[in-house]
């Protein structure tokens, strides 16, 4: 298999509610091939984690969704947050930003989100039919409404051409899906740990029952992520632990 196994046709709009909701209304309507990403200069409802909103100034960032159908098992639908996370870590590299991912799917450069990740899926038995891997970067935003957010202007001082960052992005993009395709996950995902905040160091959580410090081990099938704290493994699914940004303050980067 080579890199030509997947051509990009890209949808550009100046304004939409979500890409995601267009992509999955696309999916509704038209059965479409994959590789089809949708992209737009501004969002009137962009979504993000947890029923949050995702807001962007307009023109300034990148907001997109990709389009895909990899065939895989509902219950290993976390490969893809993989593959989208190491994606965008290969585009910031190449504007010499070392980035991390926060599990399940948010980049930072030191303590500021600079991307989010959504991914929704579309389910037939037990596969994966169609996959919409959502992403926004700031790429030139400088002053945000929150506070640890940061982009690569922000961090390199540098205005970016839009275009070379989503250039960048679909080829890492088709890139990390490749290996996925070839069967080389395992390496994904050690790839995913070598830069996954607070993989094998001690760092302060949060969950229901208060706040304590563990060390993560890393995550099973479904994605769930296992914290050993105190010789016992912990293990939980995405929104169930909040990380402490550090222990002093406990602000939380949830
Ligand atoms: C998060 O960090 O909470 C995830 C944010 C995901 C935002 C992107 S922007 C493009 C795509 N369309 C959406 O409505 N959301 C995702």
């Amino acid at each position: 298999m080579s890199l030509n196994f997947l051509n990009f046709e890209i949808i550009r709009f100046d304004v939409l509610d979500s890409t995601n909701n267009y992509a999955a209304n696309l999916i509704k309507a038209s059965n479409p091939e994959e590789g089809v990403v949708i992209l737009t200069n501004w969002q009137s409802a962009g979504k993000g984690q947890r029923g949050n909103v995702w807001q962007a100034n307009a023109s300034e960032n990148l907001t997109l969704s990709v389009i895909l159908k990899p065939e895989i098992r509902v219950r290993n639908s976390f490969q893809l947050n993989v593959v989208m996370s190491l994606a965008v870590l290969d585009t910031l590299k190449e504007f010499g930003l070392d980035a991390i991912i926060k599990w399940p799917n948010d980049i930072y450069v030191g303590n500021e989100k600079i991307a989010g990740i959504l991914i929704e899926n579309s389910i037939s038995g037990d596969r994966i039919k169609y996959s919409i891997l959502g992403l926004g970067l700031n790429v030139n935003q400088i002053s945000f409404h929150q506070v640890n957010a940061t982009s690569i202007a922000k961090c390199t001082g540098k205005n970016i051409e839009l275009k070379a960052v989503e250039e960048l992005i679909l080829n890492h993009l088709k890139r990390s899906y490749l290996r996925l395709k070839m069967g080389q996950y395992a390496t994904l995902k050690n790839e995913y740990y070598r830069n996954m905040l607070g993989f094998q160091e001690i760092r302060s959580y949060e969950d229901v029952s208060g706040i304590f410090d563990g060390v993560i081990l890393g995550f099973d099938e479904q994605g769930n992520l296992k914290i050993n704290v105190n010789q016992t493994v912990r293990t939980y699914a995405f929104k169930e632990v909040k990380f402490l940004f550090n222990s002093q303050n406990s602000s939380s980067i949830d």
